[in-house]
């Protein structure tokens, strides 16, 4: 039983500090269609899809989704009713009509009559909510998701997080029986208080105080209380994460964001684990990249599909387009960075495929168009991280044109904050001249004269993904 004085705590908290929830680029329908796609699901087309968001905040994540796929449906849960509020607002000041809101507890949403879903997302939740509230997630996923639906569910890990946990420990310490508006200010000084006085800056507890110090640092307030001083905090193993899921009929489709996998792995690294399964060879993985956090997707254990397979399918990839955020691939040798990190590259057929896919960002390139060299190499660059796969591409054009249009979402943000949702569903911070711009491109208003600063910021607007045809 959960406890009901915990819901209502955490409740007062979001209600005084609520939380500035943004875009989940991860957990958007097209990539996680795509990747059920890619592990031989058949999952419901993202135009016409079925999403829930448990603890959906005030809305950043899901009203971008729902504006853009106006023939999807999207239902969004929170405990907070002033969040809830927030979301309802933004939501029809942006015009999306196709969302749901619903101010409630996760434990009650029973009492709702939900229906089935092709995408479920819980986004920062899973370890912050007591194991009453875990359960409840993964109950609601294995009532509520279609037999190929897949759900997008984020938790700390282990062993990552035990570094960050002493920190944790000490400000929650410092900051006991302050209301939350005050806490973020206390822990930030007892962060920066201890820093400045820790004895040799070489030692093990000095580096500890500084990388937390640093993570923390940038952060707005709502996030440091939200994420930091939230009394339940309960990271786990990935293998007792997939435990509980499994004990719920779910079972492990892939991690939302790809690393390398164990099979890129050192044969002696390889060789600890022969044989093992998928689930422990994740583990195993974890263990040798200190992970702390993880954004696992979840299909029905009885979806038809068995074991999931640790590669994907390539027949499947040519049904999918293809998309590279990252730096330009010319030179001689490329440096690149991507989510497992910053490595070389020589290989000819992969510099074809990041190049062909820089010259198009931020518009994708369908893999069944791409140039023969360049498509042998998707599915590799795929599994490094090196460029996403999409179910289905935005209308995001690379030019400016005569009447430059933002989205609707991007229009109304851009009055109210700096980081502001673009068509791949990408924050991206934006500065104050090019958000008052923003303002202006619904496509039909004259824009007046284009000033230098006018057309750079119009320029910037273009190659990071706002403007849409
Ligand atoms: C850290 S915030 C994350 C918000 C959002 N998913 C994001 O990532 O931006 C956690 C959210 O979960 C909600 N929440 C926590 N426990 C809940 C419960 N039992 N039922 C419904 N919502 C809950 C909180 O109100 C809060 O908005």
């Amino acid at each position: 039983m959960a406890d009901p004085a915990d819901a209502d705590a955490l409740r007062q908290s979001y209600q005084a500090v609520p939380y500035p929830s943004l875009p989940v680029r991860a957990s958007h329908p097209s990539l996680l269609a795509a990747n059920a796609i890619l592990h031989g699901l058949l999952p419901a087309p993202v135009t016409s899809c079925r999403v829930l968001e448990l603890g959906c905040a005030t809305g950043g994540n899901l009203i971008p989704m729902a504006a853009g796929l106006p023939g999807a449906r999207f239902v969004g849960v929170d405990l907070s009713p002033r969040q809830i509020d927030e979301a309802r607002e933004l939501a029809g000041a942006v015009g999306a009509g196709n969302l749901t809101w619903l101010a409630c507890d996760l434990l009650d949403l029973d009492d709702h009559d939900l229906g089935q879903f092709d995408y479920i997302i819980c986004h920062g939740i899973y370890s912050w909510v007591p194991p009453p509230v875990q359960q409840a997630i993964l109950a609601l996923c294995q009532r509520h998701l279609a037999p190929h639906g897949i759900a997008y569910i984020s938790y700390n890990t282990y062993p990552g997080f035990h570094a960050r946990q002493p920190v944790r420990d000490m400000m929650l310490f410092h900051t006991r029986g302050l209301p939350p508006a005050e806490a973020a200010p206390a822990a930030r000084r007892l962060l920066e208080v201890l820093r400045a006085s820790v004895g040799d800056p070489d030692a093990t507890w000095a580096r500890v105080l500084r990388d937390e110090a640093d993570k923390i640092a940038g952060t707005p307030d709502a996030y440091l209380v939200h994420e930091h001083l939230e009394p339940e905090n309960r990271p786990c193993y990935f293998h007792e994460f997939m435990a509980a899921a499994s004990a719920h009929g779910l079972g492990f489709l892939c991690e939302a964001e790809r690393l390398a996998t164990f099979a890129d792995l050192p044969d002696s690294f390889q060789a600890l684990a022969p044989g093992r399964s998928q689930i422990d060879q994740e583990q195993y993985f974890d263990f040798l990249c200190n992970r702390a956090l993880r954004a696992s997707l979840l299909c029905r254990s009885d979806a038809g599909v068995g074991e999931r397979v640790a590669e994907p399918d390539p027949r499947a990839l040519f049904a999918l387009c293809a998309a590279f955020p990252l730096d330009d691939p010319s030179g001689e040798v490329v440096r690149y960075r991507s989510h497992s990190g910053e490595f070389t590259l020589e290989d000819a057929a992969m510099r074809a495929l990041l190049g062909h896919l820089y010259q198009r960002y931020p518009q994708a390139s369908p893999v069944a168009e791409l140039p023969a060299l360049a498509a042998g190499a998707v599915s590799r660059a795929w599994s490094a991280g090196l460029c996403d796969l999409h179910a289905h591409a935005p209308p995001v054009v690379g030019v400016v044109s005569v009447r430059p249009t933002a989205s609707p979402v991007a229009r109304v943000l851009a009055t109210r904050q700096a980081t502001l949702p673009n068509q791949w569903h990408q924050p991206h911070e934006l500065d104050a001249f090019t958000r008052e711009l923003v303002t202006r491109l619904d496509g039909r208003k004259n824009l007046g004269p284009r000033t230098p600063q006018v057309k750079a910021a119009l320029q910037h607007l273009a190659a990071n993904g706002f403007l849409c045809a």
